[in-house]
């Protein structure tokens, strides 16, 4: 999809869960991402989204090096990061961070602002007490917190000012990638666009590269360069955010977006109910994982798993009925 060398590549990216079923019973596998494939170029945002329990979260655990893979590969910046050195691991870590979605509970309530966003200075560097707070002085000013907030506590904060001092403390090392996990989607809505503006000033500013997860596609339409949707640990469609926004052609990414309040608008007359709940990931359906789900299925769908196809556009997508040309 672009053609530069990507910051981040990931091939056939596998996580697999077991899962206990009870003393009597052997456990299950649980396939939370199945050979996912995505590049990230160095200050782009791919936008990750989907239902909640499709993989996301997962996903980011993969390339933030919580978690490691069942298989694939994950390349970042010349790191092999699947199969890292301790040595590595630690230099990748502070290149790749990650802001979770509820900032409280990663904020140490004990901890004066001043001191969480020094955290990362302190376990990485040498920096004096004196230069370490010269940075996070600087930092705040740049994530839009205020001098005096330097001695507060973060209870004494709104979600979004939590929010901005997650982000701080994010930034401090100077990643090239950062990992945001539902950033905002536990913020008022008023307050949603703001952190959005600032995320992408920073990206400006410091030329981060995000992958932005996110279950809600109003909020990546601003962010995003490119837009992956995930369905059941899969792809379903992949390409670049006025493609995915103008012109969806899976069938789910139409029922994302008929779903969302203010983006239908070109997609009424195409309007897709998406109807029942999110099949098991421990029961997948055959074939095609979103043809149970899905308007335009036919008994190929239920008996054989789509390939992800490059479409003449350059986007992917994973459908029978768009390569049959009847979608
Ligand atoms: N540690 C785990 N053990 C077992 N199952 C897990 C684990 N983490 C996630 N899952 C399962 O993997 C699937 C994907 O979860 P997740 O990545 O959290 O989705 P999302 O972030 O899109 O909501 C879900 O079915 C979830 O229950
Ligand atoms: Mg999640």
């Amino acid at each position: 999809m672009n053609e530069t060398k990507p910051l981040l590549e990931a091939r056939n990216l596998t996580r697999y869960y077991e899962v206990s079923q009870g003393i009597f019973q052997p456990p299950a596998q649980l396939k939370a991402l199945e050979g996912v494939s995505f590049r990230v170029s160095a200050g782009k945002t791919l936008a990750v989204v989907g239902e909640s329990g499709c993989g996301k979260s997962t996903l980011a655990r993969q390339v933030t090096m919580i978690e490691r893979p069942t298989s694939g590969e994950l390349l970042f910046d010349g790191f092999d990061l699947v199969n890292l050195s301790s040595q590595q691991l630690k230099e990748a870590r502070q290149r790749v961070q990650m802001i979770f979605q509820n900032p409280f509970g990663s904020l140490n309530p004990r901890k004066k602002v001043g001191s969480i966003i020094a955290e990362p200075l302190v376990i990485n560097t040498q920096l004096s007490k004196p230069e370490r707070e010269e940075r996070v002085r600087s930092m705040m000013g740049k994530v839009g917190l205020r001098p005096e907030h330097y001695e507060r506590y973060p209870h004494m904060f709104s979600g979004g000012q939590r929010q901005r001092i997650a982000i701080a403390r994010a930034l401090m090392l100077e990643p090239k990638l950062v990992v945001a996990d539902e950033p905002v989607s536990a913020l008022d809505v008023s307050v949603q666009a703001q952190v959005l503006n600032l995320l992408m000033d920073l990206q400006q500013d410091m030329n981060l590269a995000f992958l932005f997860i996110s279950h809600d596609l109003s909020v990546v339409r601003h962010i995003a360069d490119e837009v992956m949707v995930m369905y059941l640990g899969r792809v379903a469609e992949y390409g670049a955010v006025e493609q995915i926004f103008q012109n969806p052609r899976h069938p789910y990414t139409q029922a994302l977006l008929a779903s969302t309040p203010h983006l239908n608008a070109q997609n009424r007359q195409q309007r897709i109910v998406l109807s029942g709940e999110l099949p098991s990931p421990l029961a997948p359906p055959s074939g095609c994982v979103f043809h149970t789900r899905c308007p335009y299925a036919n008994p190929r769908c239920s008996a054989e798993i789509p390939a992800l196809l490059t479409l003449a556009d350059g986007r992917q997508t994973a459908c029978h009925g768009v390569e049959e040309g009847r979608i």
